[in-house]
Parts: structure tokens; sequence; C-alpha cells
């Protein structure tokens, strides 16, 4: 089977790589060539356009920005002409709808298409532990278990196209709302002139504890949210995803709205492409100046 993959950013370019690395037959093709440079590199074959991957590739991995990437991508009329024979194993983080519409559109001129969005980070990429939840047909699943699991050792079958995409936001609402909640706790702590680490040795002997506060907290107390993993703006997308399926739903997703706003500050304080702990620099003001940051960084 030879694999295609389609955005070779932050994500894409480690996945890339790790199927190369396992011994698949894999092709890349990214919008920004530059991007492509490491691969080719490594021996990856690099293609030049769209149609020309899809046309090579029985299976194309998407691992873009969103759902206005994918469709600009992949539902143009010169692309959708060549989807016939490809499988689109789509892994971005994008909402159920918009998920439930693009297989529409693929299965429409005859291609097949999988949601297989993911948690976890380039850390997790690169060592193969991905948490890989899939939403597609019992067949589909099976016949692309050998490349989902050289990127998980343990891919879920959630159930049809929509279930894994509404997952994987359930997960990154949490990512988003414990994040704002461990950053106004610490905050008032630090304001209060209370030691940090005392507060820490209470918190992790609590029920509230949750592993992502201690892997967050240095970034915080250091106010470094360079070389990230996974982007403030990302995060935003997925708040503002999470919030608008939910009140689809009939929900109240007012908390989520808070948070989507509080990660919008971060974005206005120039904090787009950091790490998404930079969610802590709008809930405590005093640093939203960036020399305010750079005195207590030194
Ligand atoms: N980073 C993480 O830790 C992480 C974890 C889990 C899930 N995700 C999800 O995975 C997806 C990719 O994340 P990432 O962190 O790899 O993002 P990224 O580094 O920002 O890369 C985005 C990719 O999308 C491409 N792209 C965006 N708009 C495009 C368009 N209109 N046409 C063609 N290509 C376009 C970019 O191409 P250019 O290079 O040309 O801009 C780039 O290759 C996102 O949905 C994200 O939410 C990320």
């Amino acid at each position: 089977m030879k694999i295609g993959l389609i955005g070779t950013g932050l994500m894409g370019q480690p996945m890339t790589l790790r199927l190369k690395q396992s011994g698949f037959d894999v092709a890349a093709y990214n919008r920004t060539r530059s991007k492509l440079e490491p691969l080719e590199k490594e021996g990856v074959q690099i293609v030049d356009s769209v149609t020309n991957l899809i046309q090579q590739c029985d299976c194309v991995i998407l691992m873009v920005t969103n759902a206005e990437a994918i469709a600009n991508i992949i539902l143009t009329d010169d692309v959708k002409q060549r989807l016939k024979e490809c499988t689109i194993l789509q892994m971005s983080t994008i909402s159920p709808q918009q998920s439930r519409t693009i297989r529409d559109e693929v299965l429409a001129v005859g291609g097949e298409y999988v949601e297989a969005p993911v948690l976890g980070s380039i850390p997790q990429v690169k060592e193969g532990s991905l948490q890989i939840m899939v939403g597609s047909t019992p067949e589909q699943f099976r016949q692309l278990q050998p490349v989902l699991e050289c990127l998980s050792s343990e891919p879920i079958h959630m159930g049809e196209v929509g279930t894994a995409a509404a997952t994987k936001l359930a997960m990154n609402q949490l990512i988003g709302s414990l994040t704002t909640a461990f950053s106004l706790s610490l905050g008032l702590v630090q304001q209060e002139g209370i030691d940090v680490e005392k507060f820490m040795s209470i918190l992790r002997q609590s029920a509230l504890y949750a592993p992502t506060f201690d892997k967050k907290l240095q970034r915080m107390v250091n106010l470094n949210f360079e070389n990230p993993n996974f982007p403030t703006q990302h995060l935003l997308k997925d708040m503002l995803l999470f919030a608008h399926t939910a009140e689809q739903r009939g929900m109240d997703a007012s908390l989520v709205q808070s948070v989507a706003k509080v990660a919008q500050k971060a974005i206005d304080c120039g904090l787009a492409t950091q790490d998404y702990s930079a969610l802590y620099v709008a809930v405590n003001s005093v640093y939203s100046d960036p020399s305010a940051r750079k005195n207590k960084a030194k």
C-alpha cells in the first residue's frame, strides 16, 4: 500500500518520517515547499501537486489546519475526479459535522473516507504512541490497521464517521478548560506570595490533580512558551469547534466560550504560535505586556 501525506507541519512531518522509517512506501505534498526539504533528505518521495499524489497513492493522510484547508486541498473539481481509487485518511482535528460533510463529498465521487484524529503530539508521533480514534466502517478500520498501528499501539474504532471527531473535541475541551483552570489557581497562589512547591504538593496529593499541570508548570512559572508542540491558535480553533458543536446539540457551552476568549486574549498578546500553556498569560494580565514577561523571565 502506498501512503501519501498532505500537510507536513508540526505533526505531519514526524508522521511522514515515522511511516517511512517503518518501511512504508511514502510520498508527501505540502503547500509550502520548504517544509518538505527535511523529508526529502530522509528519502521521502516529494510530489509537486495534490492530484499527482492522489494518483500515485492508495491511501492519502490529511494532517492540515482545519476543514477549510481540507476543502481547498481535496474538494476542488480537479482533485475530486481522481478520488475514485483512493482512501482519504483524515487525521486533522475538525468537527463531527465538518467530517460528515467531507465524507459525503468524497463518497459522492466514488472515493473512501475515514476519520482518525489523534491525541498526543510530536513526542508521541516519534515513539508511535499516539492515541488514535477512528470513525469508519469496521472493514475500513481493519484494512488501515497496519498504517494506524505504526503511529499508535492501540488505535480505537469509535464507530461511524463523526464519532471519532466528536471524541477528539471532547478531549481537547478538557485540555483548554484544565489549562485555564490551572493557570488561574497558579496565578492566584503566586499573587498571594505562596510557595508554588507547597501548593503543588497539596494539589498532587488531591483528587483534583491532573498530570498536565506538572507538564505545563515550568513553562508557566518561567513564562517560556517557545518551541510549541501544540500552538495556542490551534487550541482556539478546537474550543470554537467544541462550542459550536455543543450549542447545536442544545448544550450550554459558556464555559468553553470563556476558554476561547482566554485563548483569543493570549493570541492578542502575540502568543498565537507559542505553546498553548500561554493561556496562563491571558489570565494573569500582569504579564500581557511582552516587556513584563521579559523582566519576569530574567
Ligand atoms: N500539534 C499538535 O500537537 C497536534 C496534536 C493533535 C492534533 N493536531 C491537529 O492536527 C492538525 C495539524 O496540526 P499541526 O500542529 O501539524 O499544524 P501546523 O504545524 O500549523 O501545520 C498545518 C499544515 O496545514 C497546511 N495548510 C493549512 N492551510 C492550508 C491550505 N489552505 N491549503 C493547503 N495546506 C494548508 C499547512 O501548510 P503550509 O506549510 O503551506 O502552511 C501545514 O502543512 C490540526 O488540525 C491540529 O489541530 C495537532
